[in-house]
């Protein structure tokens, strides 16, 4: 089971603090410029042309700040957050109910969009190209469909990964924004801002030590502040500095790397039990004995963004940076024909 700093879910202990730490403006964001000043322009230009906003698409692991963001682009908007999530809509019924509600500009926002299911994705398709919806009405020889006409309103979809979305889908979505993992230097400037906002000390070394053990995260970042805060208050002076983190990141078993238990025993896995790889990711997801989504949403994309794990047709497999990490002799196979092992530090 995923737990801990990691974790891709929220706890109500993130819940809480996620309401205090939550940029409420574009101005307030950090990182995702780029994105950040898409997103401005397409706001300005709706509301000066008094329209809803295009349907936007957010995707990416937990934790990068996609529900935050669609708390954004309805305030930046001035219009009303209705929040959902894929699981949640069982019926399409409920659909119907939710969209009847929404206002004229209104954001409809729909977590895990991926997990619709597929009876309540199709009734979606003409809601948000024509905002109008089918309701059945009447029962046995009486049933009749009929088109129900609906306010122009802003659908804002988050999913883990865009390979998740059927395309028909996918195509509706007028923008559609991939969040990357966060620099250190971004991550440097949430803490900073968090810590004001918890009223803790913290100086740079502490800054930067909690930066670089978040995972590219916001989510991790601040979990990880609330942490090395109460070491600081309990082993310290109550200030965050260098070594109260490092303290802290030892104790959690995070390395220098950003990586955790987990982390390191999935390329462990693959290479003490398959020889650095190719291995199939369901084999690996039996092995570690997780879900096979949890590997795919929330370990793998921080390892081969950091170049630990490499993905090949044949499976996933260890990098030489992934041995030397973990201090391993890598394997002195024929780096003459990287085909041969499935692209082995290709
Ligand atoms: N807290 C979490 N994510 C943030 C971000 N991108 N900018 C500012 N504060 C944050």
């Amino acid at each position: 089971m995923t737990e801990g700093l990691t974790s891709p879910v929220a706890s109500p202990e993130d819940d809480r603090f996620d309401r205090l730490f939550r940029p409420t403006s574009f101005e307030e964001y950090i990182g995702q410029r780029n994105h950040i000043e898409n997103l401005g322009v397409f706001v300005e230009a709706a509301r000066r042309r008094g329209e809803p906003l295009d349907h936007v698409l957010l995707c990416g692991p937990p934790g990068l700040g996609k529900t935050t963001l669609a708390h954004i682009l309805a305030k930046e908007m001035g219009v009303t957050l209705h929040t959902t999530s894929g699981p949640a809509v069982e019926h399409k019924g409920a659909l119907a109910g939710l969209l009847t509600k929404l206002d004229r500009g209104d954001v409809l926002f729909i977590d895990e969009i991926h997990r619709l299911n597929p009876a309540v994705e199709e009734s979606l398709y003409p809601a948000i190209e024509g905002f109008e919806i089918d309701v059945m009405t009447g029962e046995g020889p009486y049933a009749t469909t009929i088109q129900l006409g609906l306010k122009p309103f802003c659908l804002v979809g988050a999913t883990t990964r865009t390979g998740l979305l059927t395309a028909p889908l996918l195509s509706r979505f007028g923008y559609v924004m991939r969040l990357d993992f966060y620099p250190p230097e971004d991550l440097m400037k949430i803490v900073q801002r968090s810590a004001r906002l918890l009223g803790t000390k913290i100086d740079d070394g502490g800054t930067a030590e909690i930066a670089n053990r978040a995972r590219g995260t916001p989510r991790i970042a601040n979990r990880l502040l609330r942490r090395v805060r109460d070491f600081a208050e309990v082993l310290g002076s109550g200030v965050i500095d260098q070594e109260i983190a490092l303290t802290t990141a030892q104790r959690l078993d995070i390395d220098g790397a950003g990586l955790d238990a987990m982390d390191r025993r999935l390329l462990s896995v693959i290479i003490e039990h398959y020889d650095g790889g190719p291995v199939g990711v369901e084999t690996l997801a039996a092995a570690l004995s997780e879900p096979r989504g949890t590997l795919e949403d929330v370990y793998e994309p921080f390892l081969l963004q950091q170049g630990f794990l490499g993905r090949t047709p044949r499976g996933r497999i260890a990098t030489r940076k992934a041995y030397e990490h973990l201090k391993q002799t890598p394997p002195t196979k024929d780096l003459s024909s990287p085909e041969e092992q499935g692209g082995l530090f290709s």
